[in-house]
């Protein structure tokens, strides 16, 4: 019965979780979270809270338990170093070491590589850090978007047509990123629709899990603020109806080649989730970023499909032996839509945006899966946060059954509560099918 600790506290880790749980090893979980998901704990054999800068208190957790290996969820403790700390106690990781992780925590470390080995999907961009030449480079770009070096939780990002109109405002925007943030990505907008390749990386051995795509607006039809995610949804091919296999291959290839790079660049094999996250333009797929980890949602898409074993592969990926076992997905639709706040992600002078602690009760979600994201256990029930809350995932052997699936468990959470219904509908994909047709000019 192997040991395995999981670290981090999501509707991502609650996947995780359940995936390591559901192993033919019966492996013991142990579970280190800044916050206690009741979910998590409930398929933990024993739980710790804490911060995710306290290495200190996590490889202590780790040593005391003998841990065989570690899983880690979300960004913030791979940014602080986690791996390292692990390694250096013996504790192997599924998870890259912290120079590894820039693959995520800097932007502008990816593009540099991508350009470095020659590897397709770069956008025409620059790094800055200070105004000097931004004004000119500005001037060079057809549509222009600005990022930020750093980890922002997903609201960082800024493009113009969504968040700015003219050149002006986008040099006061760069002016105040570059205050706030040690440089300033400035690079060219692509015309497209994403797509979410989440693939498992053992250093050599890059293995694609099925397409997901995210939704980031706050509202339906795509509109509002950004946020972490409001839900995604997957399809019975593992592809997406607007992609053509080219474009998929395009991403596949372009992360197999990162991987080989960053091994080159660091001296270290890269061991855990490379995100990537493409956007297929009439040019083929291009490359908006890396997440070092699994997406939230987009784990809870693909982790209850997993047909092999979850222990078994993070043996491989440890062992860099990926290439020797045959990783398996049942053929069928998720979606998933989060339950949050009414007031999440709303700009201040919203009518809703006074964030919630409040109470809400959990009645029968039927089919569908629940994934506790932050919600606050207390002895009298379940508290929002100001934070996604829930995540609800129906499956089944089509998109609308699975929609259905969900929409009908969203239902099911009560209070002062906001999903987007239209995640998954046949209009919104249509949409998009249409839109990559005026693109492609069919
Ligand atoms: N070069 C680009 N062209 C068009 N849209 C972009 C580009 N880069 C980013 N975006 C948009 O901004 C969003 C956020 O950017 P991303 O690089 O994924 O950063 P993060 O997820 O860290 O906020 C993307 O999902 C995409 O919608
Ligand atoms: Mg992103």
């Amino acid at each position: 019965m192997p040991n395995i600790l999981l670290v981090g506290n999501g509707a991502r880790e609650h996947a995780m979780a359940e995936a390591i749980s559901r192993s033919q090893h019966n492996p013991r979980l142990f579970s280190f979270m800044k916050a206690n998901n009741p979910g998590i704990a409930s398929l933990s054999e024993k739980i710790k809270l804490g911060g995710y800068s306290d290495l200190a208190a996590i490889t202590g957790f780790a040593t005391e338990n003998k841990i065989e290996f570690a899983v880690i969820g979300p960004e913030d403790p791979l940014n602080n170093g986690v791996v390292d700390a692990l390694t250096a106690c013996g504790i192997p990781a599924v998870g890259p070491n912290k120079s590894l992780a820039r693959l995520e925590t800097s932007k502008s470390f990816t593009r540099n590589l991508v350009n470095k080995y020659h590897i397709p999907g770069n956008p025409q961009f620059n790094v800055f850090t200070s105004m000097d030449g931004v004004e000119a480079f500005l001037n060079k770009l057809e549509g222009i978007v600005l990022k930020p070096d750093g980890l922002t939780g997903g609201k960082g990002v800024l493009v113009q047509g969504d968040h700015f109109v003219t050149e002006d405002e986008a040099l006061k925007l760069c002016q105040q990123i570059l205050k706030e943030s040690s440089s300033l990505i400035v690079e060219e907008k692509f015309d497209g629709e994403e797509f979410s390749l989440q693939c498992l990386c053992d250093g050599k051995t890059v293995v694609a899990t099925p397409l997901v795509q995210d939704h980031k607006r706050r509202f339906d039809g795509d509109r509002g603020p950004n946020t972490g995610g409001m839900g995604s949804y997957s399809l019975p091919d593992h592809s997406m109806p607007f992609l053509k296999p080219q474009d998929v291959e395009e991403g596949l290839e372009i992360t197999r080649q990162v991987a080989a790079a960053l091994w080159k660049e660091t001296g270290n094999p890269y061991k855990g989730v490379m995100y990537g996250g493409f956007i297929a333009t009439k040019n083929g797929a291009k490359l908006l970023e890396y997440n070092a980890r699994f997406g939230d949602p987009e784990a809870m898409n693909i982790l209850p499909l997993l047909k092999t074993d979850f222990v078994e592969i993070c043996r491989h990926i440890i062992a860099g032996t990926l290439d020797q076992l045959k990783i398996e997905f049942e053929p069928k639709a998720t979606v998933c839509k989060y339950v949050v706040p009414k007031g999440y992600g709303l700009p201040a002078d919203h009518p809703d945006a006074a964030s919630s602690r409040d109470k809400i009760e959990v009645g029968n979600v039927g089919k569908a899966r629940l994934y506790y994201s932050s919600v606050d256990k207390k002895e009298d029930g379940l508290y929002l946060s100001s934070s996604r809350a829930i995540g609800i995932v129906g499956i089944a052997d089509n998109l609308e059954e699975a929609r259905k699936i969900a929409e009908a468990g969203v239902k099911a959470v009560k209070g002062p509560v906001a999903y987007r219904e239209d995640i998954g509908t046949a209009a919104l994909i249509q949409k998009r099918i249409d839109h990559m047709k005026k693109i492609r000019k069919y």
